[in-house]
């Protein structure tokens, strides 16, 4: 069989002979090696925009869950609905939400002004404990979920948003 002789890919050849090739590629590098030290930037030190804005995002998913249960408690009980929600909350629970609250976010804006009071930067204990509550209820209910028990699953839910409202009551500005 002859030896042919493979072509460029049509595209290549001009491409790579280009002027602008180099100072393109020199940008690329640039670009990409900002890109990266930012990163590291935002890795190290989260802006309080930032820290506020994924504490309000978890509370609004938080939010979503439990209006899915409260839904299912007051119309017709969907068991799969409701061991969604109540994974995800319990996810969210145990995920760390208290290293969101740091100081320098005390006030700022998120995807809005913070409603959070100054006071539960203060108060470490005692914010741990609503903590620990909330996510002591969030596992249960998650658990009682998965078997299925309706009538169980509405006195957990119960139990479950008076640590919500524990918490806002301290913590977060009435009303908001
Ligand atoms: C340990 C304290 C704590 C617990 C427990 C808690 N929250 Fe909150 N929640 C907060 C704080 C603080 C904010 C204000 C966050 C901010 O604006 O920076 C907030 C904000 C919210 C918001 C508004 C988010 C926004 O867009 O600004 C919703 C909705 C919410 N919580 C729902 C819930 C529900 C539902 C539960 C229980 C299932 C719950 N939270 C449990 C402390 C708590």
């Amino acid at each position: 069989m002859k030896h042919t002789e493979i072509p460029h890919p049509p595209m290549m050849k001009p491409m790579l002979k280009k002027k602008l090739a180099a100072p393109a590629l020199a940008f690329t590098v640039l670009a990409a090696s900002m890109a990266t030290s930012m990163l590291t930037w935002a890795q190290q030190a989260p802006k309080p925009e930032q820290l506020i804005k994924w504490r309000q995002s978890a509370y609004q998913v938080i939010g979503w869950n439990s209006g899915r249960i409260k839904a299912s408690l007051d119309g017709s009980y969907n068991k799969e609905e409701v061991v969604k929600a109540a994974n995800t909350i319990a996810a969210l629970a145990n995920s760390g939400l208290g290293s969101l609250f740091v100081p320098g976010t005390e006030t700022g804006k998120g995807w809005r002004d913070t409603t959070v009071k100054p006071a539960l930067f203060a108060d470490g204990s005692k914010v741990r404990e609503y903590a620990a509550a909330f996510s002591t209820e969030a596992n249960e209910l998650a658990r009682l979920a998965a078997a299925g028990d309706a009538a169980a699953v509405r006195a957990q839910y119960g139990k479950l948003t008076r640590t919500c409202k524990a918490c806002h009551d301290d913590y977060r500005v009435s009303g908001s």
